[in-house]
C-alpha cells in the first residue's frame, strides 16, 4: 500500500485570507484521517504564510495519525521540532519568494546537515529529506543518517501533463523507479511529493519502493467540490488501486 501524506497548508492559507479562524486545519486533519489519509502533513514557514506554530501543536495533540512536520533546517525550526517531537519531520529548502517549494535540498549546501539530522532523529522522529531524482544527492542523503527521502516530483508532473504518448509518460517514470530501486537498496524509505493530482498520481504505483506520496493542493482543491473525506479516499484509491495502473491499462 503507498501511504497517502495529506498536506494542509491550503486550509490555513483560505483561513488566513479572511483573518477568520476557519477554515480550521484541526478539523480538516480529521476529514482528512476519515477519507483514510495515513499521516498528515505541514509546512511551517518562516513567514508563516499558512499554518502557524500553534496549528502544528493542535496537529500534534489532536491527529491520531502520525504528523509529518516539513520545515527548513534553520535553528529556529529544528527547536520547534525538538520541542513538539513529531512522528517524522521533512527537511527542504525555503526561500522567502517562492510560492510554493520549488526544488530538493542540496545536502553539500549545509554546514552540518549530519548533526541536524542526528539532532532530530535523537528526540525520536523519523527524518526525511526533500531531494531532487539524483544518486549522488540520494548517496549524500544516506551519509548524514536520513532515514527517508522524499523525491521532488514537481518537474516529472508537469512534464507528465504535457506527455502525449507512452513512451514519452515512460521516460519520464524511469528515473523515479531507477532512483527508488538505488535509495532503497542503500536502506531508505521511498517518498513523494509535490504537483502530484487526480491524473497523475496513479504513476506512483509502478514505482518500486514507493511508500508515500504527500500531496496536498489537488486535494485541497477537489475537497471544494466533493469534499475533503472525500477527496482524500479518491486520491488513496487512486494510489492502490491496480485496474489505474498504467501496466494494467495497457495505454
Ligand atoms: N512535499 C513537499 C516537500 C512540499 O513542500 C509540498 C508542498 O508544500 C508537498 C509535498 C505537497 O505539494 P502539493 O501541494 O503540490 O501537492
Amino acid at each position: 500500500m503507498i501511504r497517502l501524506g495529506v498536506n494542509l497548508d491550503h486550509v490555513a492559507t483560505i483561513r488566513n485570507a479572511r483573518g477568520e479562524p476557519y477554515p480550521n486545519p484541526v478539523q480538516a486533519a480529521l476529514c482528512a484521517e476519515l477519507g483514510g489519509a495515513s499521516n498528515i502533513t505541514c509546512h511551517l514557514r518562516e513567514d508563516r504564510r499558512h499554518i502557524r506554530d500553534r496549528d502544528v501543536e493542535l496537529l500534534k495533540e489532536v491527529i491520531t495519525i502520525p504528523l509529518n512536520f516539513e520545515i527548513a533546517a534553520t535553528p529556529e525550526m529544528i527547536d520547534f521540532a525538538c520541542r513538539l517531537r513529531p512522528h517524522a519531520v521533512t527537511l527542504v529548502p525555503e526561500k522567502r519568494e517562492e510560492l510554493t517549494t520549488e526544488g530538493g535540498l542540496d545536502p553539500k549546501s549545509y554546514r552540518d546537515l549530519k548533526g541536524i539530522v542526528n539532532k532530530l532523529k535523537g528526540e525520536g522522529m523519523l527524518v526525511s529529506l526533500f531531494v531532487e531524482p539524483d544518486k549522488g544527492v540520494v548517496e549524500q542523503c544516506k551519509e548524514v543518517g536520513a532515514h527517508a527521502i522524499e523525491v521532488h516530483t514537481g518537474d516529472f508532473c508537469h512534464k507528465m501533463d504535457k506527455a502525449h504518448t507512452t513512451r514519452e509518460q515512460w521516460q519520464l517514470v524511469k528515473p523515479f523507479i531507477d532512483i527508488a530501486r538505488y535509495a532503497h537498496g542503500l536502506d531508505l524509505q521511498v517518498h513523494f511529493g509535490h504537483g502530484l493530482h487526480y491524473n497523475n498520481a496513479f504513476w506512483m504505483q509502478v514505482i518500486p519502493f514507493c511508500e508515500e506520496a504527500n500531496i496536498g493542493h489537488a486535494i485541497i482543491s477537489r475537497s471544494i467540490f466533493v469534499g475533503l473525506e472525500t477527496a482524500v479516499k479518491e486520491m488513496h484509491d487512486l494510489l492502490n488501486d491496480p485496474k489505474f495502473s498504467p501496466v494494467t491499462r495497457g495505454s
